[in-house]
């Protein structure tokens, strides 16, 4: 029997957790009855990216759970800690209707209260020189952030979005230095039509920039097309850099890297290859990064 059509009052709303004692709650609940869970760390803003995320959630895992929490420790001062979107309502929305069973979004008081003193100190792929290189306390405060969510949540399996190919190696190292057990699972990125990787900060783009920002997409897959094809690394690189910087963008980087450790890598000999890059449009910084 199909469902029935419910009037938008009446559609399903997932419960919302704002502490860490209604999370334990609810976790000790589902664990009662043998439940597995998954968790969706993400700062909220969701797109089609995060809903992929909650699909594989709930293929790996009896229940999943996403956290939402703009985490103020991850961002540097000259930031966009305090215009980044912030569209609750709409994310609430967006994953009951996508089958998840909760949202777990704290205050900050709840994530760092009075006297919080903790940071973690993050090396090996937090340390690579790529988005480290541009934002240097970063990763401390994503892993800090990461970790405490593990520890309240303590789930089966934690998904990250691949298109923060860094982040994702950074929390995976920090899951197995720190013995948690949750097993960190990557997801592809969701692109747009035009090959635009989906990202929360995309709303920053104007409509010029919009429609060159998929250039940035378009050097990696060219680069990574010449390096299986046998072009020589540094030139293969150098020529995605100069295309990207036709298109405007002021670059960052533009690397071929190791894909486990992140090692730079002169050859697609050395490892499986990973080209990651950051580059800025006006004032919108993108990242982005494909396998080779
Ligand atoms: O990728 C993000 O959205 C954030 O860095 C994360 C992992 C949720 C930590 O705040």
């Amino acid at each position: 029997m199909e469902a029935p059509i419910l009037p938008d009052s009446q559609q399903r709303r997932v419960p919302i957790l704002r502490d860490v004692a209604a999370l334990r709650a609810a976790l000790a609940g589902w664990r009662a009855r043998g439940e597995t869970i998954a968790l969706t760390p993400t700062m909220g803003a969701l797109h089609a990216g995060h809903v992929s995320l909650v699909a594989l959630a709930k293929a790996k895992a009896d229940r999943a759970i996403m956290s939402i929490f703009v985490n103020p420790a991850q961002f540097a001062a000259n930031e966009d800690f305090g215009w980044y979107p912030r569209t609750f309502d709409a994310d609430v929305e967006l994953f009951s209707a996508a089958g998840g069973d909760a949202i777990f979004a704290p205050p900050v008081e709840e994530m760092y209260p009075q006297g919080f003193a903790t940071a973690l100190q993050v090396g090996g792929p937090a340390a690579a020189s790529l988005e480290d290189r541009f934002r240097p306390t970063h990763f401390s405060g994503v892993a800090t952030v990461v970790a405490k969510l593990l520890n309240q949540c303590q789930p089966d399996v934690a998904i990250f979005g691949e298109k923060d190919f860094q982040q994702l190696r950074v929390i995976a190292r920090i899951a197995s230095d720190l013995d948690f057990e949750a097993k960190i699972i990557g997801a592809p990125t969701v692109r747009e039509k035009d090959g635009l990787a989906l990202s929360s900060r995309n709303v920053y783009l104007t409509s010029e920039e919009r429609k060159a920002a998929p250039a940035l997409y378009a050097a990696l897959v060219c680069c990574a097309s010449a390096l299986r094809g046998g072009a020589a690394m540094e030139q293969a690189v150098a020529a995605a850099r100069a295309s990207v910087e036709a298109a405007g963008f002021t670059v960052d980087y533009i690397e071929a890297r190791h894909a486990e450790t992140l090692a730079p890598v002169a050859s697609t000999a050395e490892g499986p290859v990973r080209l990651l890059a950051a580059a800025k449009l006006g004032r919108t910084r993108l990242i982005d990064n494909i396998a080779v």
